[in-house]
């Protein structure tokens, strides 16, 4: 069964809504298999089994959150070359979490689906319902 694991880091819940809404929208796919996790308790094994790895960070400090540094650390040590990655995050001003997650992606041999989806500040309803129709759209891709 196709698999996809959403792991974020989240400091207010902002970026952690629009995870929860990727993973319902690709639930809603019979036959692929979703994992959603705060990337503090996300394992490496978490990606390694996954078809589309989708990977969410806000920004602080004109940075990605630190929060995701240990695990992209744990990812960098992994082949996950050919997997689907995707990235998502809430922001403020600057932006650089999404851009830099697609970095990282890319660095890493995926086949990262550009530009993500980002929404500024508390996700409105309608960035909700991208997050959802991004889950849903990536998981019908696994599943044919
Ligand atoms: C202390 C602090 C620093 C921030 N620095 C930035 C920044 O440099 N650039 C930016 O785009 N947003 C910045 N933000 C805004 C956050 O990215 C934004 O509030 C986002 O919605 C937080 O999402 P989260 O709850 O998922 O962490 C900052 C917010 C705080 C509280």
């Amino acid at each position: 069964m196709p698999k996809i694991a959403v792991i974020y880091a989240s400091g207010m819940g902002r970026t952690k809504k629009m995870a929860e809404a990727i993973a319902n929208g690709a639930l809603t796919i019979e036959g692929v298999e979703v994992l959603i996790k705060d990337a503090f308790d996300a394992k490496p094994a978490d990606a390694l089994d996954a078809d589309a790895v989708i990977l969410g960070g806000s920004t602080y400090n004109y940075k990605l959150i630190k929060a995701m540094d240990p695990f992209l650390k744990e990812l960098a040590k992994l082949d996950l070359k050919g997997k689907v990655g995707v990235a998502f995050g809430s922001y403020g001003w600057s932006g650089e979490g999404v851009p830099t997650l697609i970095a990282r992606m890319k660095s890493f041999g995926m086949k990262v689906i550009e530009p993500g989806t980002t929404a500024i500040q508390v996700p409105t309803k309608e960035d909700i319902e991208k997050c959802f129709h991004l889950g849903r759209t990536i998981a019908m891709g696994l599943a044919n």
